[in-house]
């Protein structure tokens, strides 16, 4: 069954709000540089200590060895998720590799919100759906554990990648808030339709009045 996941892009206060309220729900919660650094990390504390999934997201992406250690203390903080970018290359992925122990890596191809005309921007000559499959193959190939992708690439990267992997959905469009900044947005159903493992949903949902409601109604959709 696909997981959700709330990407708290939001205060430290606002954080705790939503923790408390969404109390004794099956969710994982994404905490990304903003969040982290504002609260000094507290925030990670508490998602833990209530019984949350930890899902650490700061795509790192620097020299082998800078990763590897980013990666030893995101498993001393009891993360059962994070992110590298593929594009740090074989090295990279091999030293962050090292290190994992309980946290699932996800690698980082594209993000949804570049598309075509920036690859060619960039002088590359591949259309979106083919770079992001080079780069989740590599990434998966080197051992990483999934990777983070749109919904619209599910179907294509699971028929052209052989060995089994995690995908992370983020660009899922829920009302009218999301996809402003996000070009390859889908619906919930259409993730879940097209066998994402985890979606990822943020300011779609987080400042919503009813959140509890409007995540268990998620939260149904994604029954199988
Ligand atoms: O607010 P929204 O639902 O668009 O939030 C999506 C979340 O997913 C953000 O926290 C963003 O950092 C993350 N994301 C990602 N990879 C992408 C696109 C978005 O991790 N390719």
């Amino acid at each position: 069954m696909a997981e959700l996941c709330i990407a708290l892009d939001t205060d430290k206060e606002r954080a705790k709000e939503i923790i408390e309220e969404l109390k004794g729900l099956n969710l994982v919660f994404k905490v990304g540089p903003y969040l982290y650094f504002s609260s000094r990390g507290e925030i990670v504390d508490r998602i833990k200590d209530y019984g949350f999934k930890l899902f650490i997201d700061f795509k790192f992406h620097d020299i082998p060895n800078t990763v590897r250690l980013a990666i030893r203390s995101v498993e001393e903080m009891g993360a059962d998720i994070t992110t590298v970018h593929i594009l740090g290359g074989k090295h990279m992925i091999e030293e962050a590799l090292k290190e994992r122990k309980k946290t699932k890596i996800i690698g980082v191809t594209l993000l949804t919100s570049q598309d075509e005309d920036f690859l060619k921007s960039m002088g590359i000559n591949s259309s979106v759906r083919d770079y992001v499959l080079k780069l989740a193959n590599a990434g998966i190939s080197l051992g990483l554990d999934g990777v983070v992708c749109s919904g619209r690439e599910i179907g294509y990267l699971k028929e052209n990648i052989k060995k089994p992997f995690i995908t992370v959905v983020p660009g899922i469009s829920y009302g009218e808030v999301a996809g402003r900044d996000q070009r390859r947005t889908v619906s919930v159903e259409e993730a879940k339709g097209k066998g994402a493992d985890i979606i990822v949903m943020g300011r779609s949902l987080i400042n919503r009045r009813n959140l509890r409601k409007e995540v268990m109604k998620i939260l149904e959709i994604l029954e199988p």
